[in-house]
């Protein structure tokens, strides 16, 4: 079952040029192309002439043509051209489903086409602030529930055991972090600090670091897919009254989880560097730090996923640091609650 009726990173917008590309979401085939004029759209991968996958076409001036017979289809699924016939049917058309260009991202909407409100779409503003924040993404292709990708980013007293010789640290940091925790309208906000805590290799890589340090990690849950993250350290004591506006160290990092099946998602995610902004090997050396970290997230989740597909999850124990998780699937169940009773009523 997945939520439909919510906005998804379908894609970064780099990845879609003039080839089209098939993903599949939320259990169902999608192509997305670019027109001539540069607009992207996401139509049903399934050529409604023969069946054929309409991935396998190509891009021409109109729109996406069909690899098999040669019907093109402009964005909005209309098919403008059959070869050697002038009349077009009315019913040659494709599905297409709403796609919004914004801040390096294609989101998509699977669901009703006419509750997808663009205005819900989280906005991520440090992706066009190279200035401040360089950047840089990518995607993972994981073997593993996006639930499981969430779950994951909502009980970070994973750090010190699946990535304790990168971004982790002492376990014991982890496990003890003072949590603040928020409910908002869509999800959750927590603060996790860790004041007077050792530095970690990342953080010591990154600004050099040589005592203890003041360390808060500050996500915001948006369900159902999408978490923000704001990293930040500097020396021990700066944290006394809070953060302040310039730590020593700090950097973004954006989580997007897209249900490609029941067990399987996509995981888009980039980093923004805020120290040594003007460092190009900062913002790689940044990148493929974490680049490694989350490798170790996607081992530990699909062998995960592979004992769950097979043993079934009825038997797990809840424990007292999966309280944002918890929440966090309380409001998840909700939305999809409100989507099944949607659909019933449609
Ligand atoms: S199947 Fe697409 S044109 Fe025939
Ligand atoms: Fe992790």
């Amino acid at each position: 079952m997945f939520i439909r009726n919510a906005w998804y990173v379908a894609a970064w917008a780099d990845e879609v040029a003039d080839t089209p590309l098939a993903r599949r979401i939320c259990g169902e085939p999608v192509v997305l192309f670019r027109d001539g004029s540069g607009r992207a759209a996401a139509l049903l991968d399934m050529c409604c002439h023969r069946g054929a996958p309409l991935s396998i076409g190509k891009v021409t001036a109109l729109g996406i043509e069909c690899g098999y017979h040669g019907l093109t289809f402009d964005c909005s699924g209309t098919c403008v051209r059959i070869p050697g016939q002038e009349r077009i049917p009315e019913r040659a058309r494709v599905r297409t489903f709403p796609l919004v260009e914004q801040d390096g991202f294609l989101w998509i909407w699977m669901g009703d086409a006419s509750r997808a409100d663009q205005g819900a779409i989280v906005r991520y503003p440090w992706h066009n602030d190279a200035a401040h924040w360089p950047h840089r993404h990518t995607m993972y292709h994981i073997q593993g529930a996006a639930t499981l990708m969430v779950d994951n980013l909502m009980d970070l007293t994973h750090l010190g055991y699946v990535h304790g010789s990168t971004i982790g640290g002492n376990p014991m940091t982890h496990v003890e972090a003072k949590m603040e925790t928020e409910r908002t309208s869509n999800g959750l906000k927590f603060d996790r600090w860790m004041l007077n805590s050792l530095p970690l290799p990342t953080y010591v890589k990154a600004c050099g670091f040589q005592g203890r340090i003041d360390r808060l990690q500050r996500f915001e849950y948006i369900a159902p897919g999408t978490i923000l993250q704001l990293s930040a350290a500097d020396e021990a004591g700066a944290y006394a009254n809070g953060l302040p506006d310039n730590s020593k160290l700090q950097f973004r990092l954006f989580h997007g989880l897209t249900p490609e099946t029941e067990t399987s998602c996509f995981y888009f995610w980039s980093t923004a560097n805020g120290y040594r902004t003007d460092d190009p090997a900062a913002t790689e050396q940044l990148f493929s730090e974490i680049a490694g970290a989350f490798k170790e997230d996607l081992t530990v989740v699909e062998a995960q996923q592979a004992r769950l597909t097979e043993l079934g999850e009825d038997h797990l124990v809840d424990i007292a640091t999966d309280a944002a998780r918890l929440h966090m699937r309380r409001i998840a169940d909700r939305l999809l609650a409100d989507d099944t009773l949607a659909r019933a009523a449609e």
